[in-house]
């Protein structure tokens, strides 16, 4: 079995990019590629996964594959077709708020659940058994800094958040003696286009810039890191 805290092994395994198309997603996908790390990367929707092709034409080492990341044989699927594979990078996730708990329907706290919580599981079952047949590889997930400081009016949001956090805290513990380590990083709030648009009178400069958490990531995802293993990282910019 590899040591997880060998720091000079070779890093250019495969990662898998959950959610790669999205605002995080395509600068975790151009950190990658600048490592020269070979990336293969989920997308849902055509327009998306043409956006990242057209985005990344010029970049050899990017593969796109269709996956509803809440279907377990989806993601079996897309996990299966990934050649090396060393690292799992899930951002799938999405927020609601607006509502006190007692004003909140039941299925609505029931969808955040299962958009930011599902595909991490999902994606650590398909791939746990494969990582640890290679000798060891990285798992990174995304909470939020709201797991930690929460607020009025997302309780299923944070609820969610949390919940990644603990279950890659529980994966950490499962998988670490094998030679996986995993570990979370906790935006605060990022800056992108549609927090930009949903948050217009905001001040930008305090929010943190989707290229430094994918630096994070990166780091998280290569033997640089090899001491750190089921961190809570957070990545709140200047916020
Ligand atoms: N934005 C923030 O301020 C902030 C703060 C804290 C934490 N986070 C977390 O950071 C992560 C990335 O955020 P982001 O702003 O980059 O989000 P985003 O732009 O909405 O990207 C989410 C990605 O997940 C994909 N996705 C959603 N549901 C899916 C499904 N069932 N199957 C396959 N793919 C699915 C989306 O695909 P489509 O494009 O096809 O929908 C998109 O590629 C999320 O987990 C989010 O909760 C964000």
């Amino acid at each position: 079995m590899a040591d997880p805290h060998d720091t000079s092994a070779p890093a250019q395994t495969a990662v898998l990019v959950a959610g790669g198309t999205g605002a995080l997603g395509t600068a975790v996908l151009q950190a990658m590629l600048e490592a020269g790390r070979p990336v293969v990367a989920t997308w849902r929707s055509e327009e998306e996964r043409d956006r990242v092709r057209d985005d990344f034409a010029d970049s050899s080492g990017l593969t796109l594959v269709e996956a509803d990341l809440t279907d377990p044989v989806s993601v079996e699927r897309a996990v299966a077709g990934v050649p090396s594979l060393g690292a799992v990078v899930n951002l799938v996730g999405g927020y609601a708020a607006g509502t006190k708990v007692h004003e909140t329907d039941p299925d609505a706290f029931d969808a955040m659940l299962r958009l930011n919580l599902r595909p991490g599981f999902l994606l650590a079952r398909a791939a746990m058994p494969r990582l640890v047949d290679a000798d060891g590889g990285t798992f990174v997930g995304v909470s939020a800094r709201a797991a930690l400081r929460p607020f009025p009016g997302a309780a299923g949001y944070i609820t969610a958040k949390a919940a990644v956090l603990a279950f890659i805290q529980a994966l950490d513990t499962e998988y670490g003696d094998a030679g996986v380590r995993c570990n979370a990083v906790l935006p605060s709030v990022i800056d992108t286009p549609a927090n930009r648009r949903s948050m217009p009178d905001a001040d930008f400069s305090r929010w943190v810039s989707p290229e430094h958490i994918a630096t994070v990531v990166r780091f998280l995802t290569s033997h640089e890191s090899a001491p750190i293993s089921g961190a809570a990282v957070p990545v709140y910019g200047r916020a």
